[in-house]
């Protein structure tokens, strides 16, 4: 649970240029945001990058020169060359969606890498030093004015267009949300004795939820997913969830079947493909749910075309109910931390804005989440959905730009919580 030092919810009407830089998990992502005059209205343009896998797991040098160029492409391609010289510096949001310690809104000293990545000699840092040091060689135009997790972008950029959203989440790659905290309720910053009910909001990093063990039954593919990834005994509660992983522990259950002789599952086949750790991702799961035909013959298609194995009736039907269940299990638990969210701080309506790519593509995810908050928050049977989870706006481009609008305008105001450099805000 990481205070954000994001101090409350857009109104709106924030103006002004801003840039934002995404490294979320699978691409890396420039914008540069125009929010408008009109009420929640904004302009964007942006640049993807794909974020290199051996940069997952490279050295720490080569992540922020990676990231520093792809930032001078995005500049010198939207703004010409001889302006740049000339540019006030723009005000940037850093989207850096892993579990940082936040002592100020532009610092972040990285807790420990999660979704796979282990890129050596961040852990433990502030990874905003290391950021600026390659912007600043290049005498790029820019300052960083925060820092922010991809929940708590999503959570504002969802509150500018709809002022009933109260938790921004993402179910993608990795899972977690981030909601709104009074100062009083929040112990980690006691010691700033600042005005009991001013909002500050919280990043839950509750993909970490029972790293102990001692709430979820786990399976022994779920054992195995934990052993063999960079980070044993982190994140349990994503292992479970998250994009990233369902596709891994399909994968680990067809293995096992096959390896038990008497099951004879795929007996006679070659399953030397299958046998790669990770090399089936949560898309494939999702084209076997949307098979549409009773004989499930997309499904057999998709084995002989990725894997080279010719799955015989039953065994495709084995296949698509054991995709359902990773995939209801995944939206029953993701669920769940919605819903404890909303005990918490006893909300009993609203919009829950989310993002990410289990969210918007698997099949019937949403659904399925929808029945389980129906069910833990014991809703009469004939009532409407108080609480829903919905699509949110662009929380890493249009969130971040928005934070950094709100953290300089507050500052302008004189709330300094969280504010290291007054001079360099402003
Ligand atoms: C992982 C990260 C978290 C991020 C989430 C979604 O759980 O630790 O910071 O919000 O993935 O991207």
């Amino acid at each position: 649970m990481n205070p954000t030092w994001v101090m409350g919810f857009p109104n709106g009407y924030e103006t002004g240029t801003y840039l934002a830089l995404d490294m979320g998990g699978t691409n890396l992502r420039v914008c540069e945001i125009i929010l408008l005059e009109e009420k929640g209205e904004f302009d964007i343009i942006q640049s993807k990058y794909r974020m290199p896998d051996e940069l997952k797991t490279g050295e720490s040098e080569e992540l922020w020169e990676y990231i520093a160029d792809c930032i001078q492409q995005f500049i010198e391609y939207h703004h010409e060359v001889e302006d740049l010289q000339h540019l006030d510096k723009i005000p940037l949001g850093f989207t850096f969606s892993f579990p940082a310690t936040q002592t100020y809104i532009d610092k972040g000293v990285l807790q420990r890498w999660t979704k796979g990545f282990d890129i050596k000699g961040v852990e433990g840092k502030d990874v905003a030093p290391m950021f600026e040091a390659d912007i600043a060689r290049r005498k790029l135009p820019i300052r960083l004015s925060a820092l922010i997790n991809d929940t708590t972008g999503t959570l504002i950029a969802s509150a500018y267009t709809d002022d009933t959203m109260r938790i921004g989440c993402i179910f993608g790659t990795g899972c977690n949300a981030a909601y709104m905290e009074n100062c009083g309720s929040v112990p980690k910053i006691a010691s700033y004795n600042l005005p009991p009910d001013m909002p500050i909001a919280i990043n839950c990093e509750y993909g970490a939820f029972d790293n102990e063990h001692y709430v979820l039954p786990r399976t022994p593919y779920d054992i195995i997913i934990d052993e063999d990834s960079p980070r044993p005994g982190q994140q349990a509660f994503e292992k479970m969830i998250a994009g990233l992983y369902l596709g891994e522990l399909f994968r680990l259950v067809l293995v096992d079947l096959h390896d038990n002789k008497s099951c004879e599952f795929f007996s006679g086949q070659d399953i030397s493909r299958l046998r790669k750790a990770y090399t089936l991702d949560s898309s494939f799961l999702s084209m076997i749910e949307e098979d549409p035909f009773e004989n499930l013959s997309e499904t057999g298609d998709l084995f002989r075309r990725e894997l080279h194995i010719r799955a015989k009736q039953p065994e495709l039907e084995l296949c698509r109910r054991l995709a359902e269940l990773i995939g209801t299990r995944a939206a029953r638990l993701s669920a769940c931390g919605v819903a404890a969210i909303c005990i918490k701080k006893d909300i009993k309506s609203c919009h829950v804005g989310a993002d990410g790519s289990v969210f918007n593509k698997y099949p019937h995810f949403k659904a399925r989440g929808a029945v389980a908050l129906r069910e833990i928050l014991d809703w009469e049977k004939d009532q409407k959905d108080p609480i829903s989870i919905l699509a949110a706006e662009d929380g890493s481009g249009v969130g971040a730009a928005l934070i950094a609008a709100l953290t300089i305008k507050r500052v302008k105001e004189g709330n300094l919580a969280g504010i290291r450099n007054v001079e360099g805000m402003i």
